[in-house]
């Protein structure tokens, strides 16, 4: 093994995984907002939002991410929707606005799922006793029912983290410097093949494996209170 190369390429290394951890940040806040929506459309009565709701979810979960992020990165701007880049995120051209508005599509389809099966785990005879006592179905929402989902939602939540910040190594086709393509720029200006994917392998998994521990805690922490 030959790792010769970190004194001189390590920032590539950092700067990678910045890029990478920022991804996924945004990703998945944005994949959140959009999984709220997505799973009151699938939960609701009113038949065309759940039609909507329910075949935004299938078609996402249906096609590969690979495919949907050329889909985003050509398509929009074919579409005559210009991509904006945004200058605040430091290294953040187009495709990295185009990485994350393809990821968060993704990912929304999936956090759609993961809230939905929250509520729905919440004993049906919750709904009805705060009814029983008078509650308006939005007010029992908010006091009982999302309370109680919130325990099954967060740990699945932090999942969903850990999954995009792997999936997000895939965003290296377009062209962003996230991890795994300034990994791929190491190899190809050191002209060793193996050693950086090691590094990267390595970095990928700190930052997943310190992640499943620090859900671990909040899990623990939330079943005291039970
Ligand atoms: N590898 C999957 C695909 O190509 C993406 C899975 C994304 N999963 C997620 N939970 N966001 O479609």
């Amino acid at each position: 093994m030959n790792f010769s190369f970190l004194p001189k390429y390590y920032q590539f290394f950092i700067i990678g995984a910045k890029n990478t951890v920022l991804l996924a940040f945004f990703t998945v806040a944005l994949g959140v907002v959009l999984g709220i929506f997505l799973a009151l459309m699938r939960i609701s009565k009113n038949k065309i939002l759940n039609f909507i709701g329910t075949a935004y979810v299938e078609i996402i979960r249906g096609t590969p991410l690979l495919v949907q992020i050329f889909i985003v990165y050509y398509g929009l701007p074919m579409m005559g929707f210009k991509i904006p880049a945004l200058s605040f995120l430091g290294s953040a051209g187009e495709e990295f606005i185009a990485g994350i508005i393809a990821l968060s599509i993704n990912s929304g389809a999936y956090v759609a799922e993961i809230i939905r099966s929250g509520i729905q785990s919440v004993d049906k005879g919750q709904m009805e006793a705060a009814r029983s006592l008078g509650m308006p179905y939005p007010m029992a929402m908010k006091h009982i029912i999302i309370p109680q989902a919130f325990k099954n939602i967060l740990p699945a939540l932090g999942n969903e983290f850990i999954v995009v910040i792997k999936e997000s190594s895939v965003m290296s086709v377009i062209g962003i410097h996230e991890l795994m393509y300034n990994a791929n720029t190491v190899r190809g200006n050191t002209f060793i093949p193996l050693e950086p994917l090691i590094v990267a392998a390595g970095i990928y998994f700190i930052l997943t494996f310190s992640l499943s521990k620090l859900l671990g805690i909040a899990e623990r922490r939330m079943r005291v209170s039970d």
